[in-house]
Formats: C-alpha cells, structure tokens, sequence
C-alpha cells in the first residue's frame, strides 16, 4: 500500500469537522546552550489540541515533552533558544509574546500541573492561603476594568517589542553561528571561503538594520495609540468608581435614615461596606468560599479543617488535588499536566486520573497529559502523540495508536507495559535514546529497532500519512520496505482486549 507522505516540517492533518482547535504548535525546534554544545532538545514538533479532548504525549526520559510544554506555559530556562516554529493560542503566536502578557495567558488561560507537587507548594504556607491567594492578587476587578480596555494596544504594543528583540537578537544568533564557521574555515586552512562569511555577516547586519527602523516606527505608532488609550481607560475607570462609591454613599445615608435597633443597623451598615468592597475586588471571605467550593470538588474531604493546615499534613495524593485546586480557581482553557501521578502509588494515581477526566468535562477543559507510561493514559487519551529524540514519531487517535500502532518505537512503549491479565514478561526497550548534543542522522531509533533497514541510518523518514487521522514517521510504511510485523507481544494484547471490550459490549 502506498501512502502520503508529508516532509518536516509537516502539518498535522485537516482539523475534522467536529472539532475546533484551542492551541496549535507548528514546527517547534528547541535547542539548549550548554559547555558541551547545543543540546537539539525539541526538533520540529507539530501538534494541535482540540477543544475539550485530552491529548497524551508519550515518551521515555529525554524525549523533548517537558521541554515541549515548557515553551508553551513561556518557562522554559535561560540557555534555551526557540530554533524555530509557532504556538498559536487564541489567534496569538505565544513564543512572541512578551513576558507580561504571558503571564497574563499562562495563569489565566492556561494552568499546568507537575510531577511533583510538593515543588509547586510553599512548604511555610498554608494550604487555603495558597489557594486563595492567586485570587485575591488578580481580583482587584478596578485594575481588571482598565486591563480589559487597554488590552489589544496593550497586546499589538509588546508584541512589536518583541519583534524587534527577536529580529535584534536572531541577527546575533547568526552571526555568531557563522562566525563559528569561520573559525573552523581558519582551522581548516580554507581561508578563501572566508570572505562570503563576512559578506553574509555583512548584509545579514545591514538586513537587521533595515527591520529595525521598520519595527521601530512601527513601534512608536503603536506607543502613541497605547497611551491614548491608556487615558481614555483610566478615565473611564475613574467614573466607575465614582459611580460605586456615589452608590455606596446613597445606601449608606438612607441606612442612617432608617429607624431600627442599633445593633441591627451596626449589622446592615457591615453588610452595605462588604458590598461595598465587594464591587472593588475579590474580598477574603469571597475567596475564601470559592476555595472551599474547589477543594470539595477536588475530592478534598474536610475542606473547612484542611484550609487551614500546611502542604506536610497531607499525602502526596491529597497535595496533588491541591495543585489541581489552585489551578482550576483560574478557570483555564487548557490544563497541562506533566506526569502529574509519576510520584503516586497505582490506586492513587488511578483517582488523580479519574479526577482530572471528571474536571476536564465539567469544566470544558482541553488536556495535554505527558507521560512515559502508555499504560497510564489507554483510559483517557482521545489522541496521542508518541515522542522520540525530540520529534513526533506517531500520532493518531487513542484507537490508531493502541489498536494500530505502526512505529517500532510505540510498538517497543506497548510491549513495555505491564499486562495485569497475563502476567506475561515485560519487554523493557533495549538501548538508551541518543545523546541530543549529537542527533542521530536517520530514523533515531534505528540503533535500539529490530526491524532498522540501511535507509534508517542515512535518512529521515518523513511521516507517511496511515489515515486522515493517523500518521507515523518509519521507513517501514515505504512501499518499498519489506512487510514487518509488530512484535507477537503487542499484536496478542491487542487482540485480547479487542475481545475483552466486545464481551464488554455484549454484556
Ligand atoms: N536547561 C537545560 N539545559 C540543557 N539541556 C536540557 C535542559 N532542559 C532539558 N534539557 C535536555 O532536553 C532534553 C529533553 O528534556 P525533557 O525534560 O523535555 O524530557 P522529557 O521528555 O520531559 O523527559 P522526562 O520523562 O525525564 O521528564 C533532554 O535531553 C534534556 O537533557
Ligand atoms: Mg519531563
């Protein structure tokens, strides 16, 4: 059979019709600057997520998913560099966001959930405070009025910034990569090349330059409207409060002319300025209820007790609920959770599972979940993608990829899982993935694959189009290739629970 192909940097199918993209990463290639090199982390990842599916990324140690995540929550480390490539969230490219407005997105609009939750607690502080404070911080709803108008200028202002800082800075990023090659040349003795370098430097300069006072311009153009805009908002919200307090004045002078027992009116007088503060921002007791609401729909038992104690008085299932809780009080879009149950022991784990499948419904929640364990998300991936060396090696539909998974690489993850029915032995993947500093030039895998061909040294395979929704990057699905047969191990797991689901059905 002969199927499409699609060379890196491919797109990753039409979107169905059924389904609406929240975030869509294009072409992602991340590269860390260390004493040995540059570490090639993340190259050419594409991917989208749809609204309200949970998309698992799968892959051992190594394989680029933190790294992956990092750069769409905008935390990735100081000596990482974005090489290439878009993540599109709300029609914004969010590695050319400004920090500021990151955040804005990031606590907003996308939560994340780590490993480790004791990381993501203040050990000192107590559990409801941590709830509550994020809340009470971004509920100031005077300076979220002005926010709000002020925010496209706001936006189209720092984006420009950041233009022009990645226009300066990519200029520098190539002239020190040629300079490098002229070093070599030096080295090399093959000093009549050197001239076309330093001419390349020259115009990759005088091309920089000639940007720079384009984005400039633009920028001043844009810094003129942000401060009008800016004066506009701050009056408007000048007259909001002045429209409050005139109303809290009114209540409060026709309390003073009401007839009624002191103490009554004492009561009614507290009421009137709660209301009243009410109307300006997030008021403890506010945020006090609304995280008593999450913690008791995180599963939380106690919460009114639990609010007050620290991070230690819980087990790491319970702290794990916590971490949930604190990102849900900001109602995100997309919850990113990094091997969110890796530190918990199997029935545990089972219930944090269980609680973000219930979340992610109740709330319309999208999800990407990473895990190196396939067996931990057969239950909730609606799609998958399997990671290796930093690329996406297969990706489809949780049927496609655990019913017919076509790379020898998600064929070595299925095997590698516990069978609880068979007790069968485990395939562990023999080798250790490739050193990054030094990216393998074919197939990655090939080294640690039973069924690598000559071609899988030499050159990359490019992803062969399986179905509209299912794609994996071997050589193995080349017409010329000779046929492979997943190993015995894998096929007979997946007859088997093909079997166990239809008895399920006919029950
Ligand atoms: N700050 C850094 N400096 C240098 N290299 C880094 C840095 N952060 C990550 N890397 C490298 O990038 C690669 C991908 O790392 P990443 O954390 O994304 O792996 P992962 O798939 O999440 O693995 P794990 O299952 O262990 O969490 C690894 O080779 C790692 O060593
Ligand atoms: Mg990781």
């Amino acid at each position: 059979m002969e199927y499409k192909t699609i060379d890196y940097p491919f797109s990753v199918g039409e979107v169905p019709a059924d389904k609406e993209t929240v975030l869509s990463v294009r072409n992602l290639a991340i590269s860390f600057k260390t004493e040995q090199g540059y570490v090639h982390a993340v190259r050419g990842v594409s991917f989208d997520l749809y609204k309200e599916e949970t998309l698992c990324i799968v892959g051992e140690s190594g394989s680029g998913k933190s790294v992956t995540n990092k750069t769409i929550m905008g935390i990735l480390p100081r000596n990482a560099h974005i090489d290439s490539g878009s993540v599109v969230y709300e029609g914004e490219d969010l590695t050319k966001v400004s920090e500021d407005e990151f955040h804005r997105i990031r606590g907003a609009k996308i939560g994340m959930i780590f490993q480790d939750p004791l990381s993501s607690l203040n050990p000192i502080m107590k559990i409801g405070k941590q709830i509550t404070e994020e809340m009470i911080i971004n509920g100031d709803h005077m300076k979220n009025y002005y926010d709000s108008l002020i925010n496209d200028e706001f936006i189209a202002y720092k984006n420009q910034v950041r233009l022009r800082e990645i226009n300066r800075s990519e200029c520098k990023h190539s002239i020190k990569v040629i300079k490098g090659e002229i070093k070599k040349l030096k080295k090399a003795k093959q000093n009549d090349e050197i001239p076309a370098k330093l001419e390349q430097i020259a115009s990759i300069k005088a091309e920089t330059s000639r940007k720079d006072v384009e984005l400039s311009a633009k920028l001043k153009e844009l810094r003129v409207a942000l401060a009008a805009k800016s004066k506009e908002a701050r009056k408007l919200v000048k007259a909001k409060r002045k429209e409050i307090k005139g109303r809290h004045n009114v209540n409060l002078k026709s309390l003073l002319g009401e007839k009624m027992p002191a103490r009554k009116k004492w009561a009614k007088f507290v009421e009137e300025h709660r209301r009243y503060v009410g109307e300006l921002r997030v008021t403890h007791k506010e945020a006090k209820e609304r995280a008593l609401k999450v913690m008791a729909e995180v599963g939380i038992p106690n919460p009114e007790v639990r609010f007050n104690q620290y991070p230690f008085e819980f087990s790491g299932g319970m702290r794990q609920r916590i971490v949930i809780a604190i990102a849900l009080t900001a109602e995100p879009d997309v919850l990113i959770c990094d091997e969110p149950t890796t530190a918990l022991d199997v029935t545990i784990q089972a219930q944090i599972l269980e609680l973000i499948n219930r979340l992610k419904a109740t709330h319309h929640m999208s999800v990407i979940f990473i895990t190196h364990d396939l067996g931990v998300v057969a239950n909730m991936a609606d799609r998958v993608a399997v990671m290796y060396a930093g690329k996406i090696v297969e990706y489809g539909t949780a049927a496609d990829v655990f019913y017919s998974p076509a790379h020898p690489y998600t064929w070595a993850l299925l095997s590698s899982i516990p069978d609880v029915d068979s007790k069968e032995e485990l395939e562990a993947i023999p080798g250790t993935p490739p050193n990054m500093l030094f990216p393998p030039k074919g197939d990655a895998f090939a080294d640690r694959s039973k069924y690598a061909m000559s071609v899988d040294y030499k050159k990359e395979p490019p992803m062969f189009e399986i179905s509209p929704t299912h794609y994996a990057a071997t050589w193995l699905l080349d017409s010329r290739a000779p046929k492979a047969e997943m190993p015995r191990i894998v096929s007979t797991r997946i007859a088997n629970s093909l079997k166990k689901a239809k008895e399920a059905k006919h029950e």
